[in-house]
């Protein structure tokens, strides 16, 4: 039965490009979800966009020293062009910055302040006398009062992810100037949550006990039976929505007032463009309203937000929001500052066409139930074992041996042996297989049930060996093919969710793009014929490629080169040595050399052997700077010498003197060096 849905993906913040962890948590299930509904008939409106307001794009910009303005910019641009590149099927993608997103919150707001569904408040709020500026959200950290995190921000802690107002954190401290904040009165509005605390027990905690995921049934059960208390939906900053009633001057709608309304405009906008009617999407009850969110914002889309559409009065609320857990990498929590992710538009540009193979490893691998971690080692061995050696081999062998047996036309079949019974019902059982792990939000699980088919497929083909029946039975040998086709062609369709560039490719191959021989979802399990005799196919391609581990390799190294920037960054710098006399100092001879010719030492990874032209003299000097440095890019280098260390032998070779070094935000070694050429001999004093 066909049905509206409406499917929202969390509005990235613009702060950054997307990496592995968003969609793995958010776009690819989300993606998967929304092509499953188009795919079975359903009236699908998918919707995202960006979240461009916020306090880490206002730190960001004044890091680099921009507007927030060109920030968000730069990186809507970047995700919107990433993500469709990706194929996320969005059939909207805005951002909070376009005016119909600023009046469709501005129009919400209003209508809860005329409703008098806030609490006007004047109260202490943090303020930094320094910054001259209000502290909330993410302009204070403080230690979380429910879990004791050291690092909770003013609005959420990321570690229990219990939200909280800026005032609750204990020993407080501006983010901006490290201070701790005074607190000054000001006045704001606020949705008092502890009013809509009975409509939301009732309506997740008894209309949704079963359906909904339990991490998130169990989250939000224990913040309501926590206590709800007012939470303030403006802000004294300059960056966001003006507040739009009297005494709002000079201050703004709280980001997570106004991001997930940005739902709301997104829809607006992608219905003005299609000349449809935006509200039955979100008002209509027969809708399904879906969010799919990390698990980071299950409180702001499970009672904020839905205390916000109550209150209004006209909207729908959400059906389920199925979170995910958090995605780590090779072990470690994914970080945008500390540069350990895998990014969207890097991947793509390293991957070109492989699009479907991340989305594969990530689905396959998918945060649902408890945080994971994405190898590039589990990546690879997807891809090979997987998509090639199953999916793809399968879907070769079809395709190759049609073209050599019957020039690519669909043979007829003659009887069918029950082992093609079995088979070809099995198939047809499949759609509603994976309908069912997709209805539950299990999308590992379905993705699964799929690479099953082609499992399938491939088992069928390796009992009935066409390749050796044919040159003895005709007939058996075209009902095999026939078989296989079939199988072939209800991949084609199932795997569309999951694998849209491949299931286009696939469809290709079989020459099934027409509307004549297009099959839907449905077609699978109640069409005895999918790929009809005489039906002409197309010559073979493959589907997927092996991935060598010289490209893992390239991935990790990446990794690598990123940890050892943190290392360097995070370097604690070391106490100052005791005191030495200036006769002490005078004891040192430094002079500028420079290095006159240089070799690896053999079999010592971190030594060079160099010729140093000290002024004084040519000399060995034997240097642990081979990690860091060949042997080619050093010589003729000009670098400070202590030319009166007592000599020692390394490895054999004498060494007479030490080059100085030091270490670059890399964590690589450099020279320490005159910033100028000068005279070899010269001294340093
Ligand atoms: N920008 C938020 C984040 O990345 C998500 C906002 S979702 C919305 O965590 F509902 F507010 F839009
Ligand atoms: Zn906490």
């Amino acid at each position: 039965m066909s049905k509206r849905y409406t499917i929202t993906a969390a509005l990235p913040y613009t702060n950054g490009p997307i990496h592995i962890g968003h969609l793995a948590g958010v776009y690819v299930p989300a993606d998967i979800y929304a092509r499953y509904k188009r795919l079975t008939g359903n009236d699908v409106a998918f919707i995202c966009g960006s979240d461009e307001h916020g306090v880490p794009i206002t730190i960001k910009a004044k890091n680099e020293g921009v507007t927030p303005q060109e920030i968000v910019d730069r990186y809507h641009k970047i995700i919107k062009d990433s993500f469709e590149e990706f194929g996320i099927s969005f059939d909207n993608y805005s951002r909070t910055s376009a005016k119909i997103h600023h009046d469709t919150a501005s129009e919400f707001f209003k209508t809860l302040y005329d409703k008098n569904e806030f609490v006007e408040e004047v109260t202490e709020q943090l303020y930094d006398e320094e910054a001259k500026q209000f502290l909330a959200d993410r302009f204070v950290i403080g230690t979380c009062p429910k879990c004791g995190n050291e690092e909770s921000y003013g609005d959420q802690c990321e570690k229990c992810g219990t939200s909280h107002n800026a005032t609750d954190l204990i020993n407080p401290k501006s983010a901006i100037t490290g201070n701790t904040p005074t607190l000054k009165e000001t006045k704001h509005w606020f949705l008092p949550l502890n009013k809509h605390e009975n409509f939301l027990r009732e309506w997740i905690l008894k209309g949704h006990k079963k359906d909904w995921k339990p991490n998130v049934y169990g989250q939000v059960k224990s913040w309501i039976d926590d206590g709800l208390r007012p939470r303030a939906v403006t802000r004294d900053l300059d960056w966001g929505i003006p507040v739009p009633v009297e005494g709002g001057e000079g201050k703004v709608l709280y980001v997570w007032f106004d991001a997930p309304i940005g739902y709301i405009s997104s829809t607006k906008e992608w219905a003005e463009r299609e000349g449809k009617d935006w509200e039955p999407y979100w008002k209509d009850q027969d809708t399904k309203l879906v969010h799919f969110i990390g698990k980071d914002n299950i409180v702001f889309h499970c009672i904020i937000f839905p205390s916000m559409l109550k209150a209004e009065g006209s909207y729908i609320l959400p059906d389920n929001v199925p979170a995910n857990e958090f995605l780590n990498l090779e072990g470690n929590k994914l970080s945008t500052s500390k540069n350990w992710a895998v990014w969207l538009p890097e991947y793509l540009k390293d991957f070109p066409g492989k699009q479907d193979v991340l989305r594969y490893a990530l689905t396959a691998n998918a945060p649902e139930t408890k945080d994971n971690d994405f190898t590039w080692k589990d990546f690879q061995a997807r891809n090979n074992n997987e998509l090639v050696a199953i999916f793809g081999n399968f879907i070769n062998r079809v395709v190759v041996l049609t073209n050599k047996y019957y020039n690519g036309i669909v043979p007829m079949p003659s009887t069918f042996t029950a082992i093609d019974e079995e088979t070809l019902a099995a198939v047809k059982a499949y759609p509603a297989v994976i309908e069912s792990s997709l209805e539950r939000y299990r999308f590992r699980e379905a993705s699964q049930e799929l690479m099953n088919l082609a499992r399938l497929g491939n088992k069928y083909l390796a009992d009935e060996e066409p390749w050796k029946l044919v040159k003895t039975d005709e007939a058996r040998t075209q009902t095999i093919m026939y078989v296989a086709l079939q199988i072939a062609s209800a991949l084609a369709t199932l795997s569309e969710p999951f694998l849209p560039f491949t299931s286009t490719k696939l469809k290709q191959i079989l020459n099934v793009t027409s509307s004549a021989v297009e099959m839907s979802w449905s077609d699978i399990s109640t069409k005895d014929v999918l790929l009809p005799a005489n039906h002409q196919i197309g010559q073979s391609e493959l589907l997927f490629n092996k991935i060598e581990d010289k490209d893992i390799q390239i991935q990790l190294d990446k990794l690598e080169a990123s940890k050892k920037a943190n290392e360097a960054a995070n370097k604690k710098v070391e106490p100052q040595k005791y005191t030495i006399t200036f006769d002490d100092f005078t004891k040192l001879d430094l002079r500028v050399g420079t290095i006159i010719e240089a070799e690896k030492m053999p079999k010592a990874k971190k030594l060079l052997v160099l010729k140093v032209d000290t002024g004084i003299d040519v000399r060995t000097i034997v240097s642990g700077i081979a990690e860091s440095f060949t042997a080619e890019e050093v010589v003729g280098k000009q670098v400070t010498v202590l030319v009166n260390l007592a000599p020692r032998a390394l490895r054999g070779v004498e060494s007479e003197g030490m080059i100085l070094m030091t270490e670059n935000a890399e964590g690589d070694l450099v020279f320490v060096n005159p910033d100028t050429t000068v005279k070899n001999g010269l001294q340093i004093s």
